[in-house]
């Protein structure tokens, strides 16, 4: 894998001190990653790409990578019970460990970060094999989850140094998933101030949205969002909190049962969000619905669209529009047993924004779940 494309300036020409091609790939630690490996590649139509694990070298734990388009996931499973792997499994179930991001200088990226205050969880390390040399540093970021700098412009292996090609007989057919849109966060009350600040000053992202709990509320809970960017728009990252409400939040419920500050949801992108949504749902992901009530003023509400609307309400598919145009979204119900991580399907239509409108209609759909399992 070889990636060519340079980072772009950021919008107002001035130098990152952090330059970022975008999202490498996120990895996921997961109590058995040949079945995480499984359900992404027949329900998500995920590829097979690489493995690390005994057979290669790695006795501690066992890699699948799978990949789809831009999007490369990581499902990683340690083979014995007393380790830091381990131990994130207990603590949060299958979460979300590394979002890891695409940099020229690895060692740059670190001493800048680590230089305005971020701590370090790897050290500049070089993996080398046959086919060239990549370099890895990492840094801390909210909860127990952490950043990866990856610098790969010399290595033209199937993924990193220690993997092998996975090339398995079973290969699902793709869903149209495209790259990573955005990443979102959930911290704990009053966290917010302390990420925003994280990613401006340790990072360099911008705060491009802000929503407060009069956009996010429902009768019985609320939230406040910000949305971070990096200078060239490629890694956005919103950062939910908590805000006061009658009743417990979707973020409250998600800090009790991750068991602290993690990865709430992974967008991603498709062209054709109708044909994607059909096949995830034929191939079992589920969707959270909301009342066929949405689309009865949708047309008055966002103006004329390309999409057939009946067809939207049919599939659960929402709309949104902003200055800039439009977008279609659905968030899938969490992808495991803990009430924590879900994924969203986005495709934009010139706006640029994150579905305001859809907010209520959502977390009330959120808030119906919740209150099935009791924790509303
Ligand atoms: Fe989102």
């Amino acid at each position: 894998m070889q990636t060519t494309l340079r980072p772009a300036a950021n919008a107002s020409g001035t130098k990152d001190f952090l330059p970022l091609y975008g999202t490498d790939h996120i990895e996921f630690y997961v109590g058995n990653a040949k079945q995480a490996a499984h359900y992404y590649k027949t329900a998500f139509g995920f590829q097979s790409l690489a493995y690390a694990g005994p057979e290669t070298g790695s006795k501690d734990k066992v890699s699948y990578v799978i990949r789809q388009h831009k999007i490369i996931l990581v499902l990683t499973t340690p083979l014995r019970p007393d380790n830091a792997i381990a131990d994130h499994i207990h603590h949060h179930g299958d979460a979300v460990k590394t979002i890891a991001l695409g940099v020229e200088d690895a060692r740059d990226a670190w001493q800048q970060t680590t230089a305005r205050g971020a701590q370090s969880f790897l050290e500049l390390t070089e993996l080398r094999d046959d086919h060239g040399v990549v370099k890895l540093a990492g840094i801390h970021t909210y909860g127990d989850t952490v950043h990866l700098f990856v610098e790969r412009q010399h290595y033209d292996g199937v993924f990193l140094p220690g993997f092998v090609k996975w090339e398995p007989e079973y290969q699902p057919s793709e869903t149209g998933l495209l790259h990573v849109d955005h990443c979102v966060g959930n911290v704990g009350w009053n966290g917010m101030d302390r990420w925003v600040g994280f990613y401006e000053s340790v990072m360099g992202f911008k705060n491009i949205l802000s929503f407060d709990d009069k956009d996010i509320s429902t009768e019985y809970s609320a939230l406040m969002s910000k949305v971070m960017s990096n200078g060239n728009g490629y890694v956005k990252f919103p950062i939910n909190e908590p805000a006061e409400g009658k009743k417990k939040s979707q973020v409250e419920e998600f800090l009790d049962y991750y068991g602290g500050e993690g990865v709430q949801h992974i967008a991603v992108a498709t062209k054709d969000i109708v044909a994607t949504v059909r096949k995830l749902q034929f191939r079992g992901v589920e969707f959270l619905k909301v009342p066929h009530t949405y689309y009865d003023d949708l047309r008055k509400r966002i103006g004329a669209i390309e999409e057939d609307i009946d067809v939207l309400a049919e599939l659960g598919i929402l709309v949104d529009r902003d200055e800039e145009g439009y977008l279609l979204q659905i968030f899938t119900k969490p992808v495991e047993d803990r009430p924590t991580l879900f994924f969203e399907i986005i495709q934009r239509k010139g706006a640029r924004s994150f579905g305001k409108g859809n907010f209520k209609a959502l977390f009330e759909a959120i808030e119906r779940e919740q209150a099935l399992r009791g924790n509303l």
